[in-house]
């Protein structure tokens, strides 16, 4: 086993600032912590000493942030940067830390100091998931008030929500597809913005009881392609973590009416050029709609809407996803 080195004295006084701060070695094994550290991480320092300082790891940091930190240690250079870590109780500790290589009598060590982002300035920081649950929020208010002439559609809109999250999660699961969390919650986030191009349709063809014909029929098939124009107009001057998901937004709603067998609108877009994003929303879109009452129709029972869906397979939908799809109930 190889013999854990001693902290030198000339690094023992790191120990006594407030900040939490933590020594490893040049291997980043954990040599000592502070009481500010085991305070704010409520790891014990007993329990710790020994493991990689990566130990409390998230995986929100970015890969970039420790592509640098790595860079600039190797060349014994300090490092500061923005941390997203777990605390013991499972909650993310934000932090903005600077590491500093010390050489002593031959040996390398790493003095990492934290701070919490908490502590700086209003308006400097916000927390990742305090951005994730603003963005939400925007989404469903611009899904809600593109809609608003409809009373039933915030219900249609959350189910629609809910119901994607729970496909996607269990077909990722069951293929092993082994999709980024970051894209799962983007395709939940965005399916709620499916249906924004409904904002440019007129009243008296989108709430028509009865068959269209065919000219009502291809105004309404213009849809996904105002949504996408609403979508562009608005997120020019956002920035560009919400453009990202952004794309995936575009995606659902631009072709969330495309069929599996190539006979959907408006590209007429067939079997996996139609985005992953896009095949998801559009069973649990039509699932909801068969379920629910409109209009023109009254609601089907699940299980009518489901031998649907099996009929469908193939034909209007992906035949996996619907495979998936069916298994839910
Ligand atoms: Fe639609």
């Amino acid at each position: 086993m190889k013999k854990t080195l001693q902290l030198p004295y000339q690094l023992q006084g790191f120990l006594e600032l407030g900040d939490a701060v933590i020594i490893t070695d040049s291997n980043h094994i954990i040599l000592e912590v502070n009481d500010s550290y085991q305070s704010i991480t409520g790891f014990e320092r007993a329990k710790i000493i020994g493991l990689k300082a990566g130990f409390i790891k998230s995986n929100l940091t970015s890969k970039s942030t420790y592509i640098s930190m790595k860079n600039s240690l190797k060349e014994l250079i300090p490092w500061s940067g923005i941390l997203i870590n777990r605390k013991k109780s499972g909650e993310l500790w934000h932090s903005s830390i600077t590491i500093t290589p010390f050489k002593i009598e031959k040996e390398l060590f790493y003095i990492g100091i934290f701070r919490a982002l908490e502590q700086l300035k209003e308006g400097l920081y916000l927390p990742e998931n305090k951005k994730i649950e603003v963005q939400r929020e925007l989404l469903k208010v611009l899904a809600i008030s593109c809609e608003i002439r409809d009373p039933g559609t915030e219900e249609h809109l959350i189910r629609v929500q809910e119901l994607t999250e729970i496909l996607i999660k269990s077909h990722n699961k069951k293929n092993n597809l082994q999709l980024e969390p970051r894209y799962i919650n983007n395709i939940i986030h965005s399916s709620i913005l499916h249906d924004i191009g409904k904002a440019g349709m007129p009243e008296g063809i989108l709430y028509k009881p009865g068959a269209l014909t065919s000219s009502e029929r291809k105004i309404i098939e213009m849809h996904p392609l105002i949504g996408a124009d609403i979508l562009n107009k608005m997120s020019k001057e956002i920035n560009y973590d919400f453009i990202k998901s952004m794309e995936v937004a575009e995606n659902i709603i631009l072709y969330h009416h495309e069929k599996w067998d190539g006979t959907g609108y408006p590209f007429n877009l067939e079997s996996e050029k139609i985005p992953f994003e896009a095949r998801i929303v559009s069973i649990v879109d039509v699932f909801d709609a068969l379920t629910s009452r409109r209009p023109y129709k009254d609601s089907w029972s699940k299980q009518k809407a489901l031998s649907y869906i099996d009929q469908n397979k193939g034909k209007h939908f992906d035949p996996l996803i619907a495979e998936t799809f069916i298994n839910l109930f």
